[in-house]
Formats: C-alpha cells, sequence, structure tokens
C-alpha cells in the first residue's frame, strides 16, 4: 500500500470541478476524489436547487438593503440567481457535480458567471444555515402539498359516506361483532387520516422559524437583518438561538412522522379493503379498473393496490426511523451526519403523495355488496347486545341481561336454529322478558338505529360525524392554502425589487 503523501496532488474535486470550500488551512492538496464523491450529497440535493435559490435570493436582497451589498452587486446577484431559478424551472439548469453538494455547486456556477461579485453571495452565511433552510422551504412546501392530498381524501370519503346505504357488520379481534352503517365504517377509516392531517398541521407549525443569519452556530458580527430574509421567505420570525438552529432537525422528524401517520392510516383502510373484498368475506367489491390478475391462476381478482398501500406504508416507518437514529445522540450544533438526512425527506412527501394519489384513484371503482354484508348479519349474533340492551330499558340489570341473551345463543344454536330464527317461546325460557316487541331489536336497521350515543351509528349521529370530517377536511385545505408556493415566493422576491 502506497503511503499518502506518494498519491499525486490534486487541485480538483472529484470530477474535475474546483472545490470552493477550502483554504490554506484545510491543506492545498484537495480531498481525495475518491473520499470528495463518497461524501459527496450533490445528486440528492439537486431536488433543493430551487429552494436553495430562493433561500439565496433573500439572503442577497438583504445584503442590499443592511448596505453589505451595493445596489450594483445586488442587482446583479439577483439577476443571476432569478436566472438560474428560471433555468431550474424549465429543468435547463445543469450544475456540475464537482462540489460537496448543491449549495455550493450554484455558489460556484454564480461565481463563475459574475466573478468577484459572485465572491460575496456567502457573506453572513454558512452552509449550515443555507442547509436548514432550503431544507424548511422543501419540507414546507411537501406538508403543503401532503395537506391538500389528505384534506381532498378526506372530502371524497365523506362524500362517498353521504351516498352509501348499505349495513355491515363491524368487527374485533377480527369476528363479526355489531352491524353499523357502511357510512359509519366509511368515517372509520377516514378519522386516523383527519388526525395524520392534523399531524402535518402541526408539522407546519415546527418549520415557520427561519434560519438564515444563524451562520456556522453563532451568528454574525455583520449587521444583518434577519427578520428581513424571515419576512421574503415568508416564515413567521427567525430563529431563536443559532447555535441550537444549525443542529436542529427536528422538524424532519415531525414531518416524516405526520408522513408515517398518513401511511399508517391508509395502510389500516387498505387492511379492511383487502379483506372484504376476498370471498370470505365478499362485503367489498373491486371495480376491474383497479384489480389485477394472476400470471398463472386464471380466476384471480387481485386487490394488489390496496396491498401496495399497505406494502409501502413501511418505508414510510423506515424514514422516519432513519431519522430519529440520525440525530440521536449527536452533540450540539452542526454535524456532518446530518447531511445524510436527505433521502429519509426528500423520499417521504413522493411515498406519501403516491398512496393518496392510489387510494384517492381506487375510491371510485370500490362498492359495497348490500346482499353479503346483509347476510354477515342475518343470524342475528352480531345484534345480541342489542337484545340485552333491550331487557335493560326494562330494568333488568346488565350482566342479568347479558347472560339470558348469551343463554338464547346457546340453545339456539343447540337446536340448530339462530338468535333471529329462535323465536319468543325459546327465548322467554332464559328471560320472561325476551318477548316478540324486544325480539323485534334483531332487525339490523333497527339495531343501527338504535344507537344515538355520541359516536354512535345512528343516521344523525353519523350525519354529525360526516360534517365534522368536511370541517377537518375545510380546516386541512385551508392550512394548506396559507403556505406560499415556491412560485409565489419566487414571485415575492421578484416584486421586493432592489433595495
Ligand atoms: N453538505 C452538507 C449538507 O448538505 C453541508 C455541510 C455544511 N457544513 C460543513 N461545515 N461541512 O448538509
Amino acid at each position: 500500500m502506497r503511503k499518502a503523501e506518494e498519491i499525486p496532488p490534486c487541485c480538483e474535486g472529484h470530477d474535475g470541478q474546483e472545490s470552493i470550500a477550502r483554504t490554506n488551512a484545510t491543506g492545498t492538496t484537495p480531498m481525495l476524489p475518491v473520499l470528495a464523491s463518497w461524501s459527496s450529497s450533490f445528486v440528492d440535493d439537486l431536488a433543493l436547487a430551487r429552494e436553495d435559490l430562493l433561500g439565496s435570493l433573500a439572503h442577497v436582497t438583504m445584503l442590499g438593503a443592511v448596505g453589505l451589498l451595493t445596489p450594483g452587486d445586488c442587482a446583479r446577484l439577483r439577476d443571476a440567481l432569478f436566472d438560474m431559478l428560471d433555468r431550474a424551472d424549465r429543468d435547463e439548469l445543469h450544475l456540475p457535480p464537482g462540489e460537496e453538494d448543491v449549495h455550493m455547486a450554484i455558489e460556484g456556477e454564480l461565481t463563475r458567471a459574475l466573478g468577484d461579485v459572485g465572491k460575496r453571495v456567502h457573506t453572513a452565511r454558512s452552509r449550515n444555515d443555507q442547509v436548514s433552510t432550503a431544507l424548511r422551504l422543501h419540507v414546507r412546501d411537501r406538508c403543503a402539498a401532503m395537506l391538500r392530498e389528505v384534506a381532498a381524501l378526506l372530502a371524497d370519503l365523506a362524500q362517498w359516506a353521504d351516498e352509501e346505504t348499505a349495513i355491515v357488520p363491524a368487527f374485533t379481534h377480527r369476528q363479526r361483532a355489531q352491524p353499523v352503517s357502511a357510512r359509519f365504517l366509511l368515517v372509520a377509516w377516514a378519522m386516523p387520516i383527519a388526525r395524520a392531517g392534523e399531524a402535518l398541521r402541526f408539522a407546519l407549525t415546527q418549520m415557520s422559524a427561519c434560519p438564515l443569519g444563524s451562520g456556522a452556530c453563532s451568528g454574525t458580527s455583520l449587521p444583518i437583518d434577519r427578520a428581513l430574509t424571515a419576512r421574503l421567505l415568508r416564515f413567521d420570525a427567525p430563529t431563536v438561538n443559532a447555535l441550537d438552529t444549525v443542529g436542529d432537525r427536528d422538524f424532519e422528524l415531525d414531518f416524516a412522522w405526520a408522513g408515517a401517520r398518513v401511511l399508517l392510516a391508509l395502510s389500516r383502510l387498505a387492511a379492511d379493503v383487502i379483506d372484504f373484498s376476498s370471498q370470505e368475506f365478499g362485503y367489498v367489491r373491486l371495480g376491474d379498473a383497479i384489480s389485477a390478475g394472476s400470471s398463472m391462476m386464471p380466476q384471480k381478482k387481485n386487490p394488489d393496490i390496496f396491498e401496495l398501500v399497505r406494502g409501502k406504508s413501511a418505508l414510510g416507518v423506515a424514514n422516519l426511523v432513519h431519522l430519529l437514529t440520525l440525530v440521536k445522540g449527536l452533540p450540539t450544533g452542526y454535524n456532518r451526519d446530518l447531511q445524510d438526512d436527505r433521502r429519509a425527506v426528500l423520499g417521504t412527501a413522493p411515498l406519501v403523495l403516491g398512496a393518496l394519489g392510489a387510494v384517492r384513484a381506487a375510491i371510485p371503482h370500490l362498492s359495497f355488496d348490500d346482499a353479503r354484508c346483509r347476510a354477515g348479519l342475518a343470524d342475528g349474533a352480531t345484534q345480541a347486545t342489542d337484545l340485552a340492551e333491550a331487557l335493560v330499558k326494562r330494568g333488568v340489570p346488565f350482566r342479568e341481561a347479558y347472560r339470558a341473551v348469551g343463554a338464547v345463543v346457546r340453545a339456539a344454536r343447540d337446536g340448530g336454529t339462530t338468535l333471529a330464527t329462535v323465536g319468543a317461546v325459546r327465548a322467554r325460557e332464559a328471560h320472561p322478558g325476551l318477548d316478540d316487541e324486544a325480539l323485534g331489536v334483531l332487525v339490523p336497521e333497527r339495531a343501527v338505529e338504535a344507537k344515538r350515543s355520541t359516536g354512535g351509528t345512528s343516521s344523525e349521529v353519523t350525519g354529525t360525524q360526516v360534517g365534522h370530517l368536511r370541517a377537518v377536511a375545510h380546516e386541512l385545505s385551508f392550512a394548506a392554502q396559507e403556505v406560499p408556493s415556491l412560485a409565489a415566493l419566487a414571485a415575492g422576491l421578484r416584486e421586493e425589487g432592489v433595495p
């Protein structure tokens, strides 16, 4: 093995570009190409180019406003940055990959375009606050996109609930338990999605402060205006403490958590659709347009889309665990480990949006099979609790009523009949109160309508629940609207002009 000093010095970055972040103190010998390339996040970072350019635009506009840039230099920097932004919008921004990350690649491009003026862009800035700003802009934008889709899915489910008339068994322990309306089941599917939407909305509050101006870890001695950059990028305020800011990825944790919550909610909905569309249950029909076949078994009509929704949620959980593990035990301040957040952060929104889009596309092709659902309730067993409650309404202590109905169920089973057909004669042997009128509650519709307690199944109470879903959908889409798009940020920065 050769000694390090025998390896010929190379004055270029790993792909032939000179690297910006080196001085005589670092050493005039560049980093080994193999390590420069291995440690670069450039390829993953490219997805953050527009966010980085917007952060730089706010930064140079502020530098102009406080006099750290002349109006002429500020204008040249802004023009060059807007030009790069326009090219990025058209997918025509081709940055050479020699730098450690997209942030330095952009600075390099600026310097190549503007010469000495480009060297002023990094005044009073470190990549530490720069990267954190770009990430927040990205995550905020994606949070809004996810909120919009969550709200739309909730509205879709509410709409379906309004149109649905079937009655289905609800399950505990995956055993038929009690009758509910399909409408009520749809609300039960929607509620975890609504709560995941609330988690997304909370995540937005965790990325509402602007890191720019935190510098490497302690701010700057130059007279910057952090409130201005915060305003230009539509953050509520600058972050509080520079040292905390540069090592803070809590907003990513909240984002990944909320994303995982959306995926988990969808995966549980998917599990129901998969079961209910099987021959064993038969409660839900899959339309042809969302069904998959088997390469060998000609009879198959498989729920692959829902299995994939369930399966893909694993990666959402993995992204969250990745970020939690990345941050765990890091010392205060910036650590390069944090660069490895990229794939988990950038991968979360496409995963979540993909699953939301798949479920939304599939919903119009799902329908409840009324006859099969009714067959699941026909023996009356799922209405046994309603029968016990009919006795309670007549003053019988619940435990006594419960035992009496249990005895009727057993007698019916032993006699080769069912609770629905056992008749008052046999039922009264178990309890004198079990007359024809009491047995009337065994009709599934009656059982469903009788549950008027808050959160229950009656049409009126379920209607309130559907109304709640619509209200949440409205609030979530409103929260999404409040988030400025990247295009709106660019327009605002253009309008601001050279100070
Ligand atoms: N390349 C890193 C990233 O994208 C930024 C590094 C910032 N600071 C540093 N001293 N190396 O997260």
